[in-house]
């Protein structure tokens, strides 16, 4: 077993020697590499089975170190990193031509961000300290560490079962505490446009328009052109393998009731209604609160996944703005899950 400085020291070794690293951050955990090393960035890709064009997040250790990956920073830029790095937003800012456009999967833009999980930063500032990689930049690029539409992980052990062999270290941080992955704002609209929310996440559009003064634009009613494109924006992402349908909480005792009497095993996700639970082949019930329902989800979604249920009943969250992030997660499942059998649904 590695203490914790020996493996940071051997995570920093590997990157700079263009190898992948698991790392957890504060939303999920991340499969880093050398951001300014294409041929570790073609890792990443690989390791993922991921499309080529589809852009990663660089993590830096500071916000200072903004202006190695970006050009043309705004304000409003430096006013939300004061705010909310280290922590769970990623802004998308013009990408420095220097730059290798690997890791942004070709386009102009960069995805940035500072994670706040203690290991994340440990590893980032000791990787910094070594030189940083490619040309000191001192960017790790990292995506979740899932393959490219599964579920993100939010334990090391998920990394494992994920990624296996295609990892050369796993650092573990326990469990994420946010659970879902961060808040993208792009920041690159121009002409006195407000920026746009690409992923909602636990930084709210709410609490961004109290730094900034302007409510950001939602991605689906952005409708530029050529408009970036984010992979967690893919109807079908966060996926288990097993079909998952969102159900109104008054419908879903009599749709786990009418599965059961098909001869279905039917695994339930829930908040606030709690079915009869010898009708159900596994339960798991979620805080009712945002907070503590996003930390919880993709583990429960795992193991909900592992139970081999035919279906995954999952009970439809309160529409208001703050369970948004979590509500955006479980559609996203329900699009990119297997075929569902019959739920008596219209
Ligand atoms: O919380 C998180 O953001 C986690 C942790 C590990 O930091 N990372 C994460 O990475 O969720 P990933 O690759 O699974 O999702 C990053 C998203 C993708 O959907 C990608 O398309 C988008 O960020 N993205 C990255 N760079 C972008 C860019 N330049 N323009 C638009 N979208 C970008
Ligand atoms: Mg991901």
């Amino acid at each position: 077993m590695l203490t914790e400085a020996s493996a940071i020291a051997r995570a920093v070794a590997l990157l700079q020697a263009g190898q992948l690293v698991a790392f957890p951050t504060e939303t999920v955990y991340g499969l880093g590499a050398d951001a300014a090393n294409p041929e570790a960035v073609g890792r990443i890709f690989s390791a993922k089975r991921r499309p080529a064009d589809h852009p990663l997040i660089v993590h830096l250790p500071a916000d200072g170190y903004l202006e190695h990956w970006a050009r043309d920073i705004p304000t409003l830029a430096w006013e939300l990193t004061e705010a909310f790095w280290p922590g769970p937003l990623t802004l998308i800012l013009p990408r420095l031509p220097s730059v290798p456009a690997a890791v942004s999967g070709g386009q102009d833009t960069i995805g940035l961000r500072v994670p706040s999980h203690p290991l994340a930063l440990a590893l980032l500032r000791a990787y910094a300290s070594a030189g940083g990689g490619r040309g000191g930049r001192c960017g790790i690029a990292a995506p979740s560490a899932n393959r490219f539409g599964r579920i993100s992980p939010t334990e090391a052990a998920h990394v494992r079962e994920e990624l296996g062999d295609a990892v050369s270290l796993i650092l573990d941080g326990g469990r994420c505490a946010v659970g879902i992955e961060s808040t993208i704002l792009d920041l690159t609209p121009g002409n006195g446009r407000p920026p746009r929310l690409l992923r909602p996440g636990r930084v709210t559009p709410e609490e961004i328009a109290t730094v900034i003064g302007v409510l950001p634009e939602s991605a689906s009613r952005a409708t530029d052109e050529g408009s970036p494109r984010v992979s967690g924006s893919l109807a079908a992402h966060y996926a288990p393998a097993t079909p998952l349908r969102l159900l109104p909480s008054a419908r879903l005792a009599e749709v786990v009731d009418r599965l059961q009497q098909a001869g279905r095993h039917c695994a339930v996700l829930c908040c606030s209604q709690l079915p009869d639970p010898s009708a159900v082949h596994a339960l798991r019930r979620l805080p009712a609160d945002p907070c503590g329902y996003a930390s919880a989800l993709y583990a429960a979604l795992r193991e909900l996944d592992q139970a081999a249920a035919d279906l995954i009943v999952v009970e439809e969250l309160p529409g208001t703005p703050a369970w948004a992030a979590v509500t955006d997660r479980l559609r996203r499942a329900a699009c990119g899950a297997g075929r569902s059998p019959d739920a008596g649904e219209r």
